[in-house]
């Protein structure tokens, strides 16, 4: 009998709840929502109102809330919010101390209960909490990836469309590195349905443009006071389906670098093929001097947190 596919979504707040919300909607599978005890009937009230939801929009996913690694079992998907988010004047790097021990805990738990899963990492800051996750699990690079890049990449496409005053639908912009203030908007990529970008917006623009989406999570977390959710969770799904669907999209995700782009033993966002594999090949670009440049100053950072990672002892 075909059985519908299992998405564990470990962490019930703010991110945990649009990803439940989108899953179902869309159909692509049951849905697990996982918190820790204290939150559990929190989780399950969640589960049963978006449940209650499907009566009225017609989707037949079942979402159901829990405490109990046991009910995350045998999950094709697993993807991990679980920790603290930003609050105003904070780096996702001053999350670090915070989120380790519960990325170790929630890595722990998952190589016992569902070592076979798809996993996406949300959690801050997020390339050394993935590499914390692999590092813990053993798991393959195919089966891990950082969700930075497709939600950068998305704030970059939204600010381009509106000062180009073109629809969103033809913009293609794509950001690489950390998930950090360096990360790394790569304008020799970025068109308007192919016409290079650099020919609707003029310079001085796009700097403020590539500065806006290097801050556009600080800018969120200044107006609402916590991180944003709807924009993440949707690149997560974005993933997700990718894996589910075997659909082989090019996105920029969080990967294990083992030598591309000169890299080795760190995660940073990179354009892969994403498809029924998991995180199928790594896409090397060909990038300026002055791109490679910045990717080496964002994997400086990103190399600079791990190694704090690296330190702590477990
Ligand atoms: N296991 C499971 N869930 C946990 C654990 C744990 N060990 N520790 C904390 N959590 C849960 C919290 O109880 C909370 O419900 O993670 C949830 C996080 O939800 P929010 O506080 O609403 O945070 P959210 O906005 O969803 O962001 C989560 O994603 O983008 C990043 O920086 C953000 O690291 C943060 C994460």
């Amino acid at each position: 009998m075909a059985k519908r596919k299992k998405i564990a979504l470990i962490g019930a707040g703010n991110i945990g709840g649009e990803l439940a919300r989108l899953c179902a909607n869309t159909q692509l599978g049951d849905v697990i929502l996982f918190d820790i005890p204290a939150k559990e009937k929190f989780a399950q009230g969640k589960a049963l109102d978006l449940e209650q939801n499907s009566s009225v929009l017609g989707y037949d996913a079942r979402i159901t809330g829990t405490s109990k690694w046991e009910d995350v079992s045998g999950a094709d998907v697993l993807i991990i919010t679980a920790g603290i988010p930003r609050k105003p004047g904070q780096s996702r790097d001053d999350l670090v101390a915070t989120n380790l021990p519960i990325i170790r805990d929630v890595a722990n738990n998952a190589k016992k209960h569902c070592p076979d899963a798809f996993v996406i990492v949300i959690s801050n800051p997020l390339d050394a909490m993935v590499y914390e996750y692999m590092r813990v699990t053993g798991c393959s690079k195919k089966k891990i990836a950082g969700m930075a890049g497709v939600l950068d990449s998305a704030r970059f496409q939204l600010f381009l469309a509106r000062e180009a005053n073109v629809s969103i639908k033809d913009v293609r912009a794509m950001v690489l590195g950390g998930h950090g203030d360096d990360m790394v908007p790569v304008l020799s990529m970025c068109t308007i349905n192919g016409v290079p970008a650099t020919q609707f917006i003029a310079k001085d623009k796009m700097a403020q443009i590539i500065e806006r989406t290097r801050k556009g999570g600080g800018e969120i977390v200044n107006l609402m006071g916590t991180s944003a959710y709807y924009a993440p969770a949707s690149s997560a799904v974005a993933m997700a389906e990718a894996y589910l669907l075997d659909q082989k999209r090019l996105l920029p995700v969080a990967s294990y670098l083992d030598g591309e782009y000169g890299y080795k033993d760190l995660f940073m966002g990179v354009p892969a093929i994403v498809g029924g594999e998991g995180v199928e090949k790594i896409v090397e670009l060909p990038l300026t001097d002055e791109e490679k440049g910045m990717l080496a100053k964002s994997a400086a950072s990103v190399q600079s947190v791990v190694d704090v990672v690296k330190k702590t002892p477990a």
